[in-house]
């Protein structure tokens, strides 16, 4: 059933009408496997900072930022204009959505690098830790959501779609 365009849809499957091939179904495994990479590297940032070895929280939280903007770059322009042009999408993994959540995922990783920033060691320092690990257990909860309905939705239907064997998959009209 056809239904009306979100502005993020429609830039999706602009993006995969010029896209040949399919991702390949590592290029797919690989994404998914980095979602443990991305929580392991933010449990060693939350455990440095604890330790209030802020030189290393802020090395952790910044290496987990290049990596998570890069991984959300390849699922934006690989990924979901893919998995956008199959047909018969479930509502709660609509494409959108996850294009809506990388955005605000995007601030709130700003906001605590800001707050990672901002703290040096001396007095009010562990007032400081303890703001910013209330800021980062709303950011990990945001985070984790939109990771599960990736791992529910987006992963294993782009895996059946570029399966070998896998039937061609019937694709939604722009
Ligand atoms: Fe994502
Ligand atoms: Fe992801």
């Amino acid at each position: 059933m056809q239904r009306a365009c979100h502005p993020a849809l429609a830039h999706l499957l602009h993006i995969r009408a010029k896209m040949e091939p399919l991702p390949s179904l590592s290029e797919v495994q690989s994404v998914a496997a980095e979602h443990a990479v991305l929580r392991a590297i933010f449990q060693q940032h939350q455990e440095a900072l604890v330790g209030l070895l802020f030189v290393h929280a802020l090395a952790d939280l910044e290496e987990f930022a290049r990596r998570l903007h890069r991984h959300i770059r390849i699922e934006e322009l690989t990924l979901l204009p893919a998995y956008a042009a199959l047909a018969d999408l479930p509502r709660t993994g609509a494409p959108e959505f996850f294009i809506q959540e990388h955005r605000k995922i995007e601030e709130g990783l700003d906001d605590i690098l800001n707050g990672m920033r901002s703290i040096s060691p001396g007095p009010g320092s562990s007032r400081a830790v303890v703001a910013l690990m209330d800021k980062e257990t709303r950011f990990k909860s945001l985070l984790e959501h939109h990771e599960v309905r990736e791992e529910q939705d987006l992963f294993p239907r782009l895996t059946a779609a570029v399966s070998p064997g896998a039937s061609n998959p019937s694709r939604r009209t722009a």
